[in-house]
């Protein structure tokens, strides 16, 4: 039977060249964004030490590859890099530091339909792509997916409640639907915690933890999962 197409969702179509330039800049300008690249990386590396600092790591989405120097702090791991969009891999590439980049094996690829085997990686990285997915059954997708590809841990960032910053939101969302105004163009969705959390249980992983990047205030949650046994 052949194999039915990857699910394609409308926020990945935006990443071309344009767009990766602007998000390789994007973390690195003013004072504000290079505090909160800081504060992702410090974050990435304790969720890493959570999951047992893993040897073979697929950074997918790898974006503009923002935390490759990171995960080339451990000397014996090895890298793999993918994202949707060739124009990212290509920005990443160019971008960080050559003895960083020579480290890094990359190549296209939808998280929904990895290109690897079963039980390839031993941690799949994933930072900032579940809160573009508004539907369950598309992150449920996602996290099965990875599930098939990982052989132990998982790395999650989404948007989740329970902080000042969703409660801000979801305040603005309910002022404009009693004002008959339209909601925001939105490619970016909060996800209560609760079902998050129970999407885990059903794609089979467990919760190791979470660590918030300001906790009680900021939406940012990465959660380090791994595979039920
Ligand atoms: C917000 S960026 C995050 C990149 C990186 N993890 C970071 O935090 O800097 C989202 C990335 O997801 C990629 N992307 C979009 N849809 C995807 C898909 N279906 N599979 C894999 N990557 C996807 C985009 O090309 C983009 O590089």
């Amino acid at each position: 039977m052949p194999k039915p197409s990857p699910i394609e969702l409308e926020f990945s179509r935006k990443y071309d060249l344009d767009h990766a330039q602007h998000y390789l800049h994007k973390h690195r300008d003013g004072l504000a964004r290079r505090l909160s690249h800081w504060r992702d990386v410090q974050v990435a590396r304790h969720a890493l030490k959570l999951a047992d600092e893993p040897n073979l790591v697929l950074d997918l989405p790898c974006g503009a590859g923002r935390f490759w120097p990171m995960l080339c702090e451990q000397p014996n791991r090895v890298i793999l890099a993918a994202d949707n969009s060739a124009d990212m891999i290509a920005t990443a590439r160019a971008a960080q530091p050559p003895e960083v980049v020579a480290r890094i094996n990359s190549f296209r690829t939808s998280a929904f339909d990895i290109d690897l085997g079963a039980n390839a990686v031993d941690c799949i990285f994933c930072i900032r792509l579940l809160h573009h997915i508004e539907s369950a059954e598309h992150r449920v997708a996602v996290l099965r997916e990875f599930h098939r590809v990982s052989r132990d841990s998982v790395i999650v960032s989404l948007w989740v409640d329970g902080n000042y910053k969703a409660w801000k939101r979801g305040r603005l969302e309910e002022r404009r639907a009693a004002e008959g105004r339209a909601t925001q163009n939105q490619n970016r969705f909060v996800v209560p915690r609760a079902v998050i959390e129970g999407e885990f249980r059903q794609a089979g992983f467990e919760i190791i933890g979470h660590l918030d990047f300001l906790p009680g205030y900021a939406m940012w949650r990465t959660y380090v999962l791994r595979k039920e046994a």
